[in-house]
């Protein structure tokens, strides 16, 4: 194994170079508001690019094998190699891998979407600017990770009351059509969106989602509305509660299983045999205080989902084979589904598309294999290749390797055949792929590595959280009905819910 890098006297290791430098990432800084885009990982989370390698240091961002070293780096041709071994094979210029069959019909196309909302939820930094100024790499001063929809609430209607309507007793969201006419998130005069988390506009399907989510606020708002038990003045508190605890339910019992596979859920989430409440048995991400944001999973594990967008999407019946980005400045605003701009006329997605809602067929998600679509290979404005950028992230980060990951887990290791040319040892985020790939038929879920890192993390961020209802009222059960009668409240219901 290869030596440990030099820790400072204090036990941390010497800071790697700025995120942005070693990335060479192009970012556009002025332009109209439509030009302006920012994706999800483009600005840095703080403390997410120096993260201590000392066991016994804690911050917002951790590590979840402190003991593994990091892997050997390789240069900049290598990672560019890698990376474009990532490219799906198409037809040149086309938005969609033609050449062979790489989409996952056992996952709908919605739920990398609510992944990439839980990404957000998980990963927002609502403290001051002030603080990020005298805390830069987040050591001290840090609001643990939670699924408590910060990115749907903010700081909330006092600090940020430009997200609320004044409802008749509570506050309402503020949900309006837009410049276009269409329903869309509130936005000021620049196109820009008045919402918790920035990053949920970053393209149309996770904006439209973030509307959904804004929905089903308003819906239990009603619901509260009515219910004499909640005092008035704890009305807005009582259905942001009941929100947030059908969004984890929903986190819990229907995306986890389905990115993870039903095995690894069973093995990590069941009943206490003698209470019969649900239990967790997570043997990895262990967390003595505060639960962290291991990089082993925001840098490498739960980056699965990039594999999982299509080059081209259907938003509704009538509007077809949108690419999700095309090359360049949008020529116009019906080319593309960047966000960061008024959703287009007629553009207002139809969720049966997206969700298995009303018996409908949607479109499925691409495999969790070690394939990209073509469209990522060439972010908007000079965002570059997203598989280069993932790679060279993890290296900066000291990420071990999936070898190294998968010893200490004691699985058998991938072979030199399955790995099909990559280095070995074998960037960690590219070895999940593969190992989803090349162990769980072509992609259907993650495989025992990446698995085990999602399944951990998310269900330990659960427990960890005082006021979930894992934590605070382990016996509750969700109040939306299981409207598609499949035995779970998953999206699909929450979203007939709030669109009902
Ligand atoms: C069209 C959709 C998406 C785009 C364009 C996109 C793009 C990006 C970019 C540019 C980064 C920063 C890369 C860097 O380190 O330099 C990033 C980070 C990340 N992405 Fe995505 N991504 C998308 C969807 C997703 C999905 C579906 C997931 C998970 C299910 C995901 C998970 C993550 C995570 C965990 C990070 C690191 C933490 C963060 O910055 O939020 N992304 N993504």
């Amino acid at each position: 194994m290869a030596e440990m890098p030099q820790e400072t006297a204090t036990g941390e290791s010497a800071p790697p170079p700025p995120i942005a430098d070693v990335v060479g990432m192009a970012v556009s800084g002025a332009g109209p508001a439509v030009e302006a885009v920012r994706l999800h990982g483009e600005v840095p989370i703080r403390g997410g690019a120096r993260v201590p390698l000392s066991p016994i240091s804690e911050g917002r961002f951790g590590r979840m094998f402190r003991r593994l070293p990091s892997m050997p780096p390789l240069d900049d041709g290598a990672l560019q190699a890698l990376a474009e071994q990532m490219r799906e094979p198409g037809q040149p210029g086309g938005w969609e891998g033609t050449v062979q069959n790489f989409d996952n019909e056992t996952i709908p196309a919605g739920y990398t979407y609510l992944g990439q909302f839980i990404d957000h939820d998980i990963t927002f930094d609502p403290t001051s600017s002030l603080q990020r100024r005298n805390d830069p790499d987040a050591l001290h001063d840090f609001r643990t990770p939670r699924f408590d929809l910060d990115s749907l609430y903010g700081s909330g209607p006092i600090d940020e009351p430009f997200q609320y309507r004044r409802g008749r007793n509570g506050l309402a969201m503020l949900i309006e059509p837009n410049i276009n006419g269409v329903e869309d998130l509130p936005r000021n005069s620049e196109g820009v969106a008045l919402i918790g988390d920035p990053r949920n506009d970053e393209n149309t399907i996770v904006g439209q989602l973030q509307l959904v989510f804004l929905a089903l606020h308003d819906k239990l708002a009603a619901e509260v509305e009515v219910d004499a038990s909640v005092p008035a003045d704890q009305r807005f508190a009582e259905a942001e509660r009941r929100l947030r605890w059908h969004y984890q339910w929903a986190v819990v019992h229907d995306y986890l299983p389905k990115v993870i596979g039903t095995e690894m859920f069973n093995r990590l989430y069941n009943a206490d045999k003698k209470t019969g409440l649900p239990d967790v048995d997570l043997r990895y991400y262990r967390v003595k205080n505060n639960p962290y944001m291991p990089v082993e999973f925001s840098v490498a594990a739960f980056r699965f989902g990039h594999s999982q967008i299509r080059g081209i999407y259907n938003l509704s019946q009538a509007v077809r084979d949108r690419p999700i980005f095309t090359s360049g400045p949008l020529a116009d605003q019906f080319a593309d589904l960047r966000g960061f701009r008024p959703l287009p006329p007629g553009w207002t997605v139809d969720w049966s598309m997206f969700f298995p809602i009303g018996g409908s067929k949607p479109q499925p998600s691409r495999m969790i294999d070690a394939k990209l679509v073509p469209a990522l290979f060439d972010l908007p404005d000079g965002g570059g290749s997203l598989a280069f950028r993932n790679l060279k992230r993890a290296q900066a980060l000291g990420l071990p390797s999936g070898q190294d990951v998968a010893k200490l887990l004691q699985l058998p290791l991938l072979t030199s055949a399955e790995l099909a040319g990559a280095p070995e040892p074998t960037p960690l985020w590219f070895y999940i792929l593969k190992e989803s790939e090349v162990r769980v038929e072509g992609g259907r879920h993650l495989g025992p590595v990446g698995g085990r890192i999602v399944g951990e993390v998310l269900l330990g961020l659960l427990r960890g959280d005082p006021q979930s209802w894992f934590s605070a009222d382990p016996a509750w059960t969700p109040t939306i009905s299981d409207a598609d009668g499949d035995g779970v409240v998953g999206v699909p219901d929450l979203i007939q819910f709030a669109l009902s």
